[in-house]
């Protein structure tokens, strides 16, 4: 089969839905690529590149169109795409069914199976097929370099012969994807970065990347996620004015805010109110990235930057992953080229469209003549969903009769070990000839056996990669042989012994340094 895509028609739209390299990925599925001529140039991607690739490079859209069986593009096709569309034709690309009830129409009268990538559902399988997220990621970070373009001051802050300056305080209000990244950026660039979401599971992500979590004095029961399919449900009046309260307090000592707060198939929820901006500082940034559903604040002007009266930026771009072509256009690419990989179970350029595959069924507006929007809910839960559970509370006699079992469990444990070890030292011991050396060494090597394990199974899983590694580092006492025995006569044992030290090094430095980076991933900032 013949996979092609498009040039991108929307106005300013410069991303592409293939790259040189995914063509090459999609080739190994079995596939045969084609591009219209100039479709990857604003990303970055020239015709040659792909000709090189081994893509065919075609003159026009109608016959790119009429020569593929299968369409990969980006934005929602227009009218003159629809009627491209024919009988049997996949296409893969947004297609957002909620609001065009028209494409659907039309591609289920056509006759063509339509795989909408914002319906990509957010479970764990599907996260190299996101492309929502992957498209928010870029959104989150360019919000913060176009914030910064905009803010005349530095992010981070310094003590110089001029003078001190304090670093900026930045607020990213809604910590999905979008968010998560924004404060990545933020914080990377040394800004004081605080962070607010409805779901109070992620101020540990917050807290881990080095922002700091705003709390509200209020308790509220959130829906059971997986029906939300990941995303955050509608918190009570009382919730919000708590939370407005809040922002309120934080408005006048914010530098930047960035607010990404979203529930899918809604208007985005006011939560940055025009009294708010008006208590900002003068050179102030809002960047409002849910601006193209109304926007977390009532000023943004969908797909503009404007500044208020007291001096407040505020931009309200709806474009941000198309004004980071090259990157957004990769990932969206891989994307695609990992919903071929699920479409192709056999490698071998044909599509096998297994409506009983969760991702593939979530996807799927249309299928054989059938409108298949909106999907049933995933049987796996969502990502984010994932509730815990609450401990059962014990009572005192309970939880004696647990630690009796406890250490009844483990002393079973090491009585079997020491057992085991006993006899293996007897039986070796058993071998005639042993010399007595061997077996003192032998008996020290069961023992230290026994204490490692009885020390390792006390640590816990997460730590356990640091611990081999810095065991590794340990046992590399190794190099006390090889420097006893690097002045010896003979070239060989000097050349050996040389070769040990300089291995062991290897292991003692390495070992330090790994321990190192993954303690670090544990510490907070
Ligand atoms: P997401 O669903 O991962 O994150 C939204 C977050 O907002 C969730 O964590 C949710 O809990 C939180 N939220 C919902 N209601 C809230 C409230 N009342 N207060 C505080 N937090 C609340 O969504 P994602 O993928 O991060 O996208 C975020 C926004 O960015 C969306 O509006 C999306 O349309 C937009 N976007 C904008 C782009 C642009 O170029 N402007 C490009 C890509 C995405």
């Amino acid at each position: 089969m013949k996979i092609g895509t498009p040039k991108e028609v929307y106005e300013g739209e410069a991303r592409v839905a293939m790259t040189p390299e995914s063509a090459q990925a999609l080739q190994k599925l079995g596939y045969d690529c084609a591009i219209e001529t100039g479709a990857g140039a604003l990303a970055g991607f020239t015709d040659a590149a792909y000709e090189e690739a081994g893509v065919e490079v075609v003159k026009t859209a109608a016959a790119l169109w009429k020569d593929c069986d299968i369409i990969a593009k980006v934005r929602v096709p227009n009218d003159t795409e629809m009627k491209r569309l024919r009988e049997g034709q996949t296409l893969i690309s947004f297609f957002n069914p909620a609001g065009n009830e028209k494409g659907l129409e039309a591609a289920k009268k056509k006759g063509a199976n339509v795989i909408a990538m914002e319906m990509v559902p957010r479970i764990s399988r599907a996260q190299k097929m996101d492309a929502l997220s992957s498209m928010a990621n870029i959104a989150g970070y360019r919000a913060v370099i176009e914030a910064g373009n905009n803010y005349g001051r530095f992010f981070t802050g310094q003590i110089t012969a001029a003078g001190k300056v304090p670093p900026a305080k930045v607020l990213v209000v809604g910590a999905g994807v979008a968010g998560l990244a924004a404060i990545g950026a933020a914080t990377s660039l040394g800004a004081i970065t605080y962070a607010f979401d409805v779901r109070p599971e992620v101020a540990e992500q917050v807290e881990s990347m080095g922002a700091e979590f705003v709390y509200l004095d209020f308790e509220e029961e959130q829906e059971d996620g997986a029906s939300t399919g990941g995303y955050a449900s509608v918190s009570s009046p009382e919730f919000r004015e708590a939370q407005l309260a809040k922002f309120r307090e934080l408005a006048p000592d914010m530098d930047i805010v960035i607010t990404t707060a979203l529930i899918p198939n809604r208007e985005a929820p006011e939560l940055w109110t025009e009294d708010m901006v008006k208590s900002m500082k003068r050179g102030s940034v809002i960047v409002d990235l849910a601006a193209e559903k109304g926007g977390n604040c009532k000023l943004t002007v969908a797909d503009e930057k404007i500044e208020t009266e007291n001096g407040v930026i505020i931009i309200g771009y709806t474009d941000f992953p198309s004004r980071m072509a090259a990157q957004a256009s990769s990932l969206y690419a891989t994307n695609i080229r990992h919903m071929m990989t699920d479409l192709t179970p056999e490698k071998d350029g044909k599509i096998v469209h297994n409506m009983e595959d969760d991702v593939i069924r979530g996807a799927t507006v249309t299928h054989d003549h059938e409108i298949t929007w909106p999907p049933p809910p995933p049987k796996v839960q969502a990502i984010a969903a994932q509730k815990k559970e609450k401990p059962k509370e014990l009572t005192p006699e309970e939880k004696r009769e647990q630690e009796i079992a406890a250490f009844k469990a483990q002393t079973k444990q090491q009585v079997t070990l020491l057992a085991i070890g006993a006899a293996l030292v007897l039986g070796v011991g058993l071998i005639p000839g042993m010399p007595a050396s061997f077996m003192q060494h032998f008996i020290v090597f069961v023992l230290s056996v026994f204490v490692g394990f009885q020390v390792i199974w006390g640590v816990a899983h997460s730590l356990h990669t640091p611990l081999m590694a810095v065991t590794n580092a340990i046992s590399s006492i190794i190099i006390l042989g090889a420097l006893i025995q690097i002045g010896s006569s003979s070239m060989l044992i000097t050349l050996l012994a040389a070769l040990g030290i300089f291995m062991a090094a290897i292991n003692i430095f390495g070992g330090f340094l790994v321990t190192r980076r993954m303690l670090a991933m544990f510490q907070k900032s």
